[in-house]
């Protein structure tokens, strides 16, 4: 089926995607669509707990506050342009999520409460339900959304980018009653989200596979800095996957990190990547699989923080009186398809914003609380640039490390990196591989992800995590028949690409901890490590 082409297509439902649908079709009057392969509500958005992190009291914060504590969480590589754009343009797009109805935390006074987290170095945060702000935000979007939209494509998965004449003219997608259709726009939006389902402890939704920067690598499209994978401190160490999150807020609140002896061991409040560093560190040293929150000091935890006392509750834990089992658990992809300052990838026609994207915002390490923030405001610009008539990506952003050369100060281009074993495996498209195969390679691919790409990683387990991935990609036919396996091949086409990524980068910066290359190397890598594949056949249109 060929539908009607759309001005903009939206892929994916979370903050990035919502915001940008519904400006575009409420503000501009476009005709959007919005396509995504759970129910509209199914994000990773939904899941957030801290915040959103933006200056909206001016004494004693400021925005040079936030991009100073920005650009040290992001260990060199933050591009300030894009720091500045989220700090500036950040209150007003969270004005405006409120005027659509989404309800933040006041005080007695009506004024919005503020909470501190790792690296910010006064209270910024706002926050919903306690710790339940992406439930909150995501509420307010679905709804708006459903006000607005032209078309909505609920349980419909995004396989690939159709690109015709150097443009992307719209995607291919495997639909509800598993027929593969065409979806035609002359924009495309990526919002995609992340990846977290890489590993086997994650805070992420199922729906974290990194679909969108695997479609845009088989594109041929740029993709930068995917080497950062964001550890978070604190998920609780529990049996249930995603892992239950215990916020930050509650660090930002005074609860303390112990190790297995009971000792303080780091600075709770430090940016997340110094402190999965050292939780790690310490776990090795004492030989044990998880460290404690103490939190028993809060006062009104119930009260403050009510959904994650309900996770507790259903745990057997009690905050007042344990100790809380954490360890760290991938969280967050600080890299992904490169944007200039508008969104716009290196394909005209496509753009991205939220998780998906590497706009240069968060460098090496985000920030507490800028990812909800960063969504809103990109998805916001892209929307803008359409309207203006925006048809190519400029050299602003994370976007100069693309198009302003190899003479660039500050870019390493990575060798390009082929799709693993495409030839290998081979297949027919309407071959199926069957359910329980999908789903053990990538239980399998996700423990050995952990084992060896995770938060401290080698050159050699670096060569065998891409071995892994190659396995895994090798065993799924493409195009893939089902959501399952589709999903299964982007996260073997990611995990290769990440692994590749980290074996180049041979230093410790940020997120990215190398044993074999323990110190940050600013002569040789203060620089964006740009993957540009060349474009696979599933990519034409
Ligand atoms: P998402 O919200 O992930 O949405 C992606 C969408 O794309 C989904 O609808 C998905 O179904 C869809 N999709 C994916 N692939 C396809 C495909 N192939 N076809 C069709 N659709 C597809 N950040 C903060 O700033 N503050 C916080 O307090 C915070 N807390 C967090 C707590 C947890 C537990 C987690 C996991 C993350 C948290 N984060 C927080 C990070 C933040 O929630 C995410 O980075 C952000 O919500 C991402 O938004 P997004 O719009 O880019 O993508
Ligand atoms: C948290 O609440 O700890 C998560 C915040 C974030 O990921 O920014």
């Amino acid at each position: 089926m060929t539908t009607e082409p759309l001005d903009l297509l939206v892929l994916g439902s979370g903050v990035a995607g919502l915001s940008a649908a519904v400006r575009a079709a409420e503000i501009h009057g476009m005709r959007v669509g919005v396509l995504t392969k759970g129910e509209l509500h199914q994000a990773t958005t939904r899941w957030a707990q801290g915040g959103v992190a933006a200056v909206l009291h001016d004494d004693p914060d400021s925005t040079d506050l936030h991009l100073a504590d920005t650009l040290a969480a992001g260990a060199g590589l933050c591009d300030a342009d894009a720091v500045r754009v989220l700090v500036d343009e950040g209150p007003g797009r969270v004005h405006e999520l409120i005027a659509l109805g989404a309800m933040f935390d006041r005080d007695e006074h009506g004024r919005l409460e503020l909470a501190r987290e790792g690296g910010h170095s006064l209270p910024r945060v706002v926050h919903a339900g306690g710790a339940a702000t992406g439930a909150e935000i995501e509420r307010a979007l679905v709804d708006a959304v459903h006000r607005t939209a032209a078309v909505l494509h609920e349980n419909t998965f995004a396989l690939e980018l159709l690109v015709d004449g150097g443009r992307c003219v719209g995607i291919e997608a495997l639909g509800p009653d598993g027929g593969r259709y065409q979806v035609r726009a002359s924009n495309v939006l990526l919002a995609t989200g992340g990846a977290g389902q890489l590993f086997a402890v994650t805070t992420n939704p199922l729906e974290a596979t990194g679909d969108g920067i695997a479609m845009a690598l088989r594109a041929g499209v740029a993709v930068a800095d995917i080497e950062f994978v964001q550890f978070h401190p604190t998920a609780l160490h529990h049996p249930s996957m995603p892992r239950p999150l215990l916020s930050e807020a509650l660090r930002g609140h005074g609860a303390v990190l112990r190790d297995a002896n009971g000792e303080r061991f780091v600075d709770e409040l430090l940016p997340r990547d110094e402190v999965s560093r050292a939780e790690t560190t310490r776990m090795l040293e004492q030989g044990v699989d998880h460290l404690w929150l103490d939190a028993t000091g809060l006062e009104d935890f119930e009260l403050r923080f009510p959904t994650i006392a309900a996770d507790l509750r259903a745990a057997g834990l009690d905050p007042a009186r344990d100790w809380l089992p954490i360890a760290p658990a991938a969280h967050y992809l600080c890299g992904g398809v490169v944007t200039d300052l508008d969104g716009a990838s290196s394909l005209g026609g496509l753009w991205a914003a939220g998780e998906v994207a590497c706009s240069g915002v968060h460098g090496a390490n985000r920030l507490a609380s800028n990812s909800l923030l960063e969504g809103m405001v990109f998805a916001f610009r892209v929307v803008e640039a359409i309207e203006r008539g925006k048809l190519e990506a400029e050299a602003t952003g994370a976007m100069r490390a693309v198009l302003d050369g190899d003479g660039a100060p500050g870019v390493i281009r990575g060798r390009p990196v082929d799709e693993p074993s495409v030839d290998a495996a081979g297949g027919d498209a309407t071959e199926l591989i069957e359910p329980a195969g999908v789903a053990r390679l990538r239980d399998r691919l996700q423990r050995r992800m952990t084992e060896l790409a995770g938060v401290i990683r080698t050159g050699s387990s670096l060569q065998a995590a891409m071995k892994e991935a190659t396995a895994a990609a090798a065993a799924v036919p493409w195009p893939a028949g089902s959501p399952a396996a589709a999903e299964l091949r982007n996260l073997a086409r990611l995990a290769h690409a990440m692994s590749f990524a980290a074996m180049v980068r041979e230093e410790s910066r940020g997120a990215h901890t190398r044993q074999d290359f323990p110190d940050r190397d600013d002569q040789r890598f203060r620089s964006r490590l740009v993957l540009r594949p060349p474009v696979s056949q599933a990519g034409a249109a």
